[in-house]
Protein backbone atom coordinates (compact mmCIF):
# COMPACT_ATOMS: atom_id res chain seq x y z
CA UNK A 1 0.00 0.00 0.00
CA UNK A 2 1.70 3.48 -1.04
CA UNK A 3 0.35 6.34 1.17
CA UNK A 4 -0.64 9.92 -1.01
CA UNK A 5 0.92 12.41 0.59
CA UNK A 6 0.06 15.43 -1.50
CA UNK A 7 -2.51 16.22 -4.41
CA UNK A 8 -2.40 19.06 -6.42
CA UNK A 9 -4.67 20.10 -9.63
CA UNK A 10 -2.03 20.99 -12.41
CA UNK A 11 -5.46 21.64 -15.54
CA UNK A 12 -8.38 20.74 -14.99
CA UNK A 13 -8.12 16.91 -16.29
CA UNK A 14 -4.20 16.59 -15.07
CA UNK A 15 -3.00 15.91 -11.50
CA UNK A 16 0.06 16.02 -9.70
CA UNK A 17 0.52 13.17 -6.67
CA UNK A 18 3.71 12.52 -4.30
CA UNK A 19 3.59 8.81 -2.37
CA UNK A 20 5.65 7.16 -0.57
CA UNK A 21 7.52 4.44 -1.95
CA UNK A 22 11.17 4.60 -0.68
CA UNK A 23 13.06 2.06 -3.01
CA UNK A 24 11.27 2.55 -5.71
CA UNK A 25 13.23 6.52 -5.41
CA UNK A 26 16.39 5.49 -4.13
CA UNK A 27 16.67 4.11 -7.70
CA UNK A 28 14.88 5.41 -10.09
CA UNK A 29 16.54 7.40 -13.29
CA UNK A 30 15.36 9.74 -15.41
CA UNK A 31 12.76 8.09 -18.18
CA UNK A 32 11.83 4.76 -15.57
CA UNK A 33 8.15 4.46 -15.54
CA UNK A 34 5.84 2.25 -12.87
CA UNK A 35 3.01 0.75 -13.42
CA UNK A 36 -0.06 1.03 -10.63
CA UNK A 37 -2.93 -0.71 -9.45
CA UNK A 38 -5.31 1.79 -8.06
CA UNK A 39 -7.91 -0.65 -6.18
CA UNK A 40 -8.38 -4.52 -5.96
CA UNK A 41 -9.36 -6.02 -9.11
CA UNK A 42 -8.05 -2.76 -11.15
CA UNK A 43 -6.37 -2.19 -14.24
CA UNK A 44 -2.21 -2.25 -14.39
CA UNK A 45 -1.34 1.40 -15.97
CA UNK A 46 1.85 2.63 -16.56
CA UNK A 47 2.81 6.01 -15.13
CA UNK A 48 6.48 7.86 -15.67
CA UNK A 49 8.17 8.80 -12.27
CA UNK A 50 8.34 12.64 -13.09
CA UNK A 51 11.02 13.22 -9.95
CA UNK A 52 12.08 11.30 -6.86
CA UNK A 53 13.46 12.28 -3.19
CA UNK A 54 15.50 9.48 -1.94
CA UNK A 55 15.66 11.32 1.36
CA UNK A 56 12.07 11.32 2.01
CA UNK A 57 11.46 8.60 -0.07
CA UNK A 58 8.88 9.58 -2.12
CA UNK A 59 7.98 9.78 -5.89
CA UNK A 60 5.56 12.14 -7.73
CA UNK A 61 3.23 11.23 -10.94
CA UNK A 62 1.34 13.46 -13.16
CA UNK A 63 -1.57 12.10 -14.69
CA UNK A 64 -4.26 12.86 -17.04
CA UNK A 65 -7.44 11.73 -16.51
CA UNK A 66 -8.64 10.30 -19.38
CA UNK A 67 -10.53 6.68 -18.69
CA UNK A 68 -11.45 4.64 -15.99
CA UNK A 69 -8.69 3.89 -13.95
CA UNK A 70 -6.95 7.35 -14.46
CA UNK A 71 -10.87 8.96 -13.42
CA UNK A 72 -10.42 6.54 -10.39
CA UNK A 73 -7.27 7.46 -9.33
CA UNK A 74 -8.07 10.92 -9.34
CA UNK A 75 -11.25 9.95 -6.53
CA UNK A 76 -7.84 9.42 -4.40
CA UNK A 77 -6.88 12.24 -1.79
CA UNK A 78 -3.85 12.58 0.26
CA UNK A 79 -4.13 9.95 3.45
CA UNK A 80 -5.44 7.35 1.11
CA UNK A 81 -3.84 4.64 -0.21
CA UNK A 82 -2.67 3.03 -3.65
CA UNK A 83 -2.71 -0.58 -3.70
CA UNK A 84 0.03 -1.36 -6.09
CA UNK A 85 3.65 0.26 -7.22
CA UNK A 86 5.33 -1.10 -8.97
CA UNK A 87 8.90 -0.44 -10.58
CA UNK A 88 11.27 1.54 -11.32
CA UNK A 89 10.72 -0.06 -14.82
CA UNK A 90 12.19 0.28 -18.51
CA UNK A 91 15.58 2.02 -19.44
CA UNK A 92 16.44 5.14 -18.22
CA UNK A 93 16.83 7.79 -20.79
CA UNK A 94 20.43 7.59 -22.43
CA UNK A 95 21.67 11.16 -21.18
CA UNK A 96 24.72 12.20 -23.77
CA UNK A 97 26.08 15.91 -23.62
CA UNK A 98 25.52 16.72 -27.00
CA UNK A 99 26.17 20.34 -27.11
CA UNK A 100 22.04 21.40 -28.38
CA UNK A 101 19.23 19.61 -27.83
CA UNK A 102 15.71 20.49 -28.35
CA UNK A 103 13.24 19.00 -26.15
CA UNK A 104 9.56 19.16 -27.10
CA UNK A 105 6.43 18.20 -24.42
CA UNK A 106 2.73 17.94 -26.00
CA UNK A 107 -0.39 17.89 -23.50
CA UNK A 108 0.61 15.26 -20.38
CA UNK A 109 3.77 14.34 -22.33
CA UNK A 110 5.77 17.40 -20.37
CA UNK A 111 5.78 15.73 -17.13
CA UNK A 112 7.61 12.65 -18.61
CA UNK A 113 9.80 15.04 -20.51
CA UNK A 114 10.52 17.34 -17.73
CA UNK A 115 13.12 14.67 -15.78
CA UNK A 116 14.53 14.00 -19.19
CA UNK A 117 15.08 17.59 -20.20
CA UNK A 118 16.50 18.34 -16.84
CA UNK A 119 19.68 15.32 -16.71
CA UNK A 120 20.44 16.38 -20.11
CA UNK A 121 20.70 20.29 -18.13
CA UNK A 122 22.66 18.69 -15.78
CA UNK A 123 25.31 17.19 -17.56
CA UNK A 124 25.84 20.58 -19.58
CA UNK A 125 23.54 20.63 -22.90
CA UNK A 126 22.22 24.00 -24.02
CA UNK A 127 18.38 23.02 -23.45
CA UNK A 128 15.40 24.36 -26.12
CA UNK A 129 12.54 22.87 -25.06
CA UNK A 130 9.11 23.51 -26.79
CA UNK A 131 5.93 22.87 -24.59
CA UNK A 132 2.36 22.43 -26.44
CA UNK A 133 -1.47 21.96 -25.78
CA UNK A 134 -4.63 21.89 -27.21
CA UNK A 135 -4.96 25.26 -25.58
CA UNK A 136 -3.91 27.22 -22.54
CA UNK A 137 -5.34 25.25 -19.49
CA UNK A 138 -3.50 22.44 -20.84
CA UNK A 139 -0.25 23.60 -20.88
CA UNK A 140 1.45 22.00 -17.54
CA UNK A 141 5.15 22.69 -15.91
CA UNK A 142 5.59 26.13 -17.77
CA UNK A 143 7.68 27.00 -14.72
CA UNK A 144 9.85 24.22 -13.95
CA UNK A 145 10.51 23.93 -17.78
CA UNK A 146 11.42 27.52 -17.87
CA UNK A 147 13.59 27.16 -14.66
CA UNK A 148 15.70 23.82 -16.45
CA UNK A 149 15.91 25.46 -20.22
CA UNK A 150 18.37 27.92 -21.67
CA UNK A 151 14.77 28.86 -23.66
CA UNK A 152 11.36 27.87 -23.32
CA UNK A 153 8.91 27.90 -26.30
CA UNK A 154 5.58 27.80 -25.52
CA UNK A 155 2.24 26.82 -28.59
CA UNK A 156 -1.16 26.16 -28.20
CA UNK A 157 -3.32 24.64 -31.03
CA UNK A 158 -5.82 27.41 -30.64
CA UNK A 159 -3.95 30.10 -30.39
CA UNK A 160 -5.03 30.55 -26.38
CA UNK A 161 -1.62 31.17 -25.27
CA UNK A 162 1.53 31.78 -26.74
CA UNK A 163 2.31 31.18 -30.17
CA UNK A 164 -0.88 29.63 -31.90
CA UNK A 165 0.03 26.54 -34.18
CA UNK A 166 1.49 23.01 -33.57
CA UNK A 167 5.11 22.48 -31.72
CA UNK A 168 7.05 21.26 -35.11
CA UNK A 169 5.64 24.97 -35.96
CA UNK A 170 8.32 26.25 -33.14
CA UNK A 171 10.75 22.81 -33.58
CA UNK A 172 10.64 23.68 -37.78
CA UNK A 173 12.22 27.44 -36.46
CA UNK A 174 14.99 25.94 -34.47
CA UNK A 175 16.35 23.91 -36.45
CA UNK A 176 16.56 26.49 -39.24
CA UNK A 177 17.62 28.68 -36.88
CA UNK A 178 21.67 28.75 -36.26
CA UNK A 179 21.82 26.73 -32.50
CA UNK A 180 23.52 23.59 -33.90
CA UNK A 181 20.70 21.18 -32.14
CA UNK A 182 22.14 17.97 -32.71
CA UNK A 183 19.17 15.77 -30.71
CA UNK A 184 15.43 16.32 -29.97
CA UNK A 185 13.85 14.33 -27.11
CA UNK A 186 9.57 14.62 -27.79
CA UNK A 187 7.11 12.94 -25.58
CA UNK A 188 3.31 13.35 -26.21
CA UNK A 189 0.61 12.43 -28.06
CA UNK A 190 1.76 9.60 -31.31
CA UNK A 191 0.75 11.92 -33.66
CA UNK A 192 2.66 14.19 -32.32
CA UNK A 193 5.69 12.50 -31.75
CA UNK A 194 5.14 11.03 -35.51
CA UNK A 195 5.07 14.07 -37.11
CA UNK A 196 8.14 15.52 -35.09
CA UNK A 197 9.96 12.43 -36.03
CA UNK A 198 9.13 12.90 -40.00
CA UNK A 199 10.37 16.22 -39.66
CA UNK A 200 13.62 15.82 -38.15
CA UNK A 201 14.33 13.05 -40.47
CA UNK A 202 14.14 15.76 -43.03
CA UNK A 203 17.11 17.17 -40.82
CA UNK A 204 19.02 14.64 -40.06
CA UNK A 205 18.65 15.32 -36.23
CA UNK A 206 18.73 11.84 -33.80
CA UNK A 207 15.12 12.08 -32.65
CA UNK A 208 14.06 10.13 -29.09
CA UNK A 209 10.90 9.15 -28.45
CA UNK A 210 8.75 7.69 -25.42
CA UNK A 211 6.55 4.95 -26.72
CA UNK A 212 3.03 5.22 -24.93
CA UNK A 213 1.81 1.59 -25.62
CA UNK A 214 -0.24 -0.30 -24.03
CA UNK A 215 1.59 -1.99 -21.19
CA UNK A 216 -0.24 -4.79 -18.92
CA UNK A 217 3.18 -6.17 -16.82
CA UNK A 218 5.56 -3.64 -18.12
CA UNK A 219 8.43 -6.50 -17.17
CA UNK A 220 8.54 -7.83 -21.07
CA UNK A 221 6.17 -11.24 -20.30
CA UNK A 222 2.78 -10.35 -21.78
CA UNK A 223 3.32 -8.94 -24.85
CA UNK A 224 1.04 -6.25 -24.89
CA UNK A 225 3.47 -3.68 -25.76
CA UNK A 226 5.10 -4.81 -28.87
CA UNK A 227 6.13 -2.00 -31.67
CA UNK A 228 8.17 -2.67 -35.02
CA UNK A 229 11.77 -0.47 -34.56
CA UNK A 230 13.45 -0.38 -37.72
CA UNK A 231 11.32 -3.91 -39.17
CA UNK A 232 11.90 -5.64 -35.62
CA UNK A 233 9.66 -6.51 -33.24
CA UNK A 234 11.05 -4.79 -29.61
CA UNK A 235 8.90 -4.75 -26.37
CA UNK A 236 8.34 -1.05 -25.34
CA UNK A 237 8.40 -1.63 -21.56
CA UNK A 238 12.10 -3.51 -22.01
CA UNK A 239 13.69 -2.29 -24.63
CA UNK A 240 12.20 0.98 -24.35
CA UNK A 241 10.25 2.99 -23.59
CA UNK A 242 12.65 5.31 -25.64
CA UNK A 243 13.20 4.71 -29.32
CA UNK A 244 14.73 6.14 -32.09
CA UNK A 245 11.97 8.14 -33.53
CA UNK A 246 13.17 7.72 -37.02
CA UNK A 247 13.01 3.27 -36.68
CA UNK A 248 9.27 3.42 -35.30
CA UNK A 249 6.58 2.44 -37.36
CA UNK A 250 3.90 4.75 -35.51
CA UNK A 251 1.11 3.80 -37.81
CA UNK A 252 0.97 0.45 -36.73
CA UNK A 253 1.35 1.60 -33.25
CA UNK A 254 -1.14 3.99 -33.69
CA UNK A 255 -3.50 1.22 -34.86
CA UNK A 256 -2.82 -0.94 -32.35
CA UNK A 257 -3.52 1.83 -29.10
CA UNK A 258 -7.27 1.74 -30.60
CA UNK A 259 -7.49 -2.32 -30.03
CA UNK A 260 -9.51 -1.78 -26.85
CA UNK A 261 -11.33 1.30 -27.62
CA UNK A 262 -14.51 -0.05 -27.49
CA UNK A 263 -13.84 -1.66 -24.40
CA UNK A 264 -12.31 1.53 -22.43
CA UNK A 265 -15.49 3.52 -23.62
CA UNK A 266 -17.88 1.04 -21.73
CA UNK A 267 -16.01 1.30 -18.78
CA UNK A 268 -15.52 5.11 -19.07
CA UNK A 269 -19.24 5.32 -19.39
CA UNK A 270 -19.77 3.00 -16.39
CA UNK A 271 -17.64 4.82 -14.11
CA UNK A 272 -19.07 8.07 -14.64
CA UNK A 273 -22.59 7.29 -13.85
CA UNK A 274 -21.01 5.14 -10.96
CA UNK A 275 -19.64 8.15 -9.71
CA UNK A 276 -22.91 10.29 -10.44
CA UNK A 277 -25.28 7.42 -8.76
CA UNK A 278 -22.77 7.59 -5.79
CA UNK A 279 -22.96 11.75 -5.61
CA UNK A 280 -26.71 11.73 -6.29
CA UNK A 281 -27.24 8.91 -3.45
CA UNK A 282 -24.97 11.39 -1.19
CA UNK A 283 -27.08 14.26 -1.88
CA UNK A 284 -30.34 12.37 -1.09
CA UNK A 285 -28.50 11.16 2.19
CA UNK A 286 -27.84 14.49 3.13
CA UNK A 287 -30.94 16.28 6.23
CA UNK A 288 -31.95 18.61 4.01
CA UNK A 289 -32.96 16.20 1.38
CA UNK A 290 -34.65 13.73 3.68
C1 LIG B 1 5.74 4.08 -20.37
C2 LIG B 1 4.46 4.89 -20.24
C3 LIG B 1 4.46 6.00 -19.41
C4 LIG B 1 3.29 6.75 -19.26
N1 LIG B 1 3.33 7.84 -18.45
C5 LIG B 1 2.21 8.56 -18.24
C6 LIG B 1 2.23 9.69 -17.34
O1 LIG B 1 3.26 10.01 -16.73
N2 LIG B 1 1.08 10.38 -17.19
C7 LIG B 1 -0.08 10.04 -17.83
O2 LIG B 1 -1.09 10.71 -17.62
N3 LIG B 1 -0.12 8.99 -18.69
C8 LIG B 1 0.98 8.23 -18.90
N4 LIG B 1 0.93 7.14 -19.75
C9 LIG B 1 -0.36 6.78 -20.36
C10 LIG B 1 -1.28 6.09 -19.33
O3 LIG B 1 -0.74 4.82 -19.00
C11 LIG B 1 -2.71 5.92 -19.90
O4 LIG B 1 -3.26 7.20 -20.05
C12 LIG B 1 -3.60 5.11 -18.96
O5 LIG B 1 -3.22 3.77 -18.99
C13 LIG B 1 -5.06 5.26 -19.34
O6 LIG B 1 -5.85 4.36 -18.60
P1 LIG B 1 -7.39 4.66 -18.34
O7 LIG B 1 -8.02 3.42 -17.80
O8 LIG B 1 -7.59 5.88 -17.53
O9 LIG B 1 -7.96 5.01 -19.78
P2 LIG B 1 -8.51 4.05 -20.91
O10 LIG B 1 -9.82 4.57 -21.33
O11 LIG B 1 -8.38 2.62 -20.50
O12 LIG B 1 -7.47 4.30 -22.04
C14 LIG B 1 -7.28 5.55 -22.67
C15 LIG B 1 -6.04 5.43 -23.57
O13 LIG B 1 -4.89 5.18 -22.74
C16 LIG B 1 -4.07 4.16 -23.29
N5 LIG B 1 -4.01 3.02 -22.33
C17 LIG B 1 -5.02 2.35 -21.74
N6 LIG B 1 -4.58 1.37 -20.95
C18 LIG B 1 -3.23 1.39 -21.05
C19 LIG B 1 -2.19 0.62 -20.48
N7 LIG B 1 -2.42 -0.39 -19.66
N8 LIG B 1 -0.92 0.94 -20.84
C20 LIG B 1 -0.65 1.99 -21.64
N9 LIG B 1 -1.59 2.76 -22.21
C21 LIG B 1 -2.86 2.46 -21.92
C22 LIG B 1 -4.71 3.76 -24.58
O14 LIG B 1 -4.04 4.40 -25.63
C23 LIG B 1 -6.12 4.21 -24.49
O15 LIG B 1 -6.68 4.53 -25.73
C24 LIG B 1 2.08 6.38 -19.95
C25 LIG B 1 2.09 5.26 -20.80
C26 LIG B 1 3.26 4.52 -20.95
C27 LIG B 1 3.28 3.31 -21.83
S1 LIG C 1 3.99 -4.73 -20.92
FE1 LIG C 1 3.99 -6.88 -21.10
S2 LIG C 1 5.62 -7.28 -22.44
FE2 LIG C 1 5.68 -5.14 -22.16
Amino acid sequence: MFLITHKEKLSPTITKYVIIAPFIAKKRKAGNFVIIRVEDNGERIPLTIVESNPEEGTITLIVQSIGKTTKLLATKNVGDFILDVVGPLGNATPIHLHGAVACVGGGVGTAELYPIAKALKSVGNTVYSIVGARSKDLIILENEMAEISNELFVTTDDGSYKRKGFVTDALKDLLDAPHGISAVYAIGPLPMMKAVSNLTKKYGVKTYVSLNAIMVDGTGMCGGCRVTIDGEMKFACVDGPEFDGHAVDFDELIMRNRTYTDLEQISNTQFNHETIDADLSAVAGRKEFV
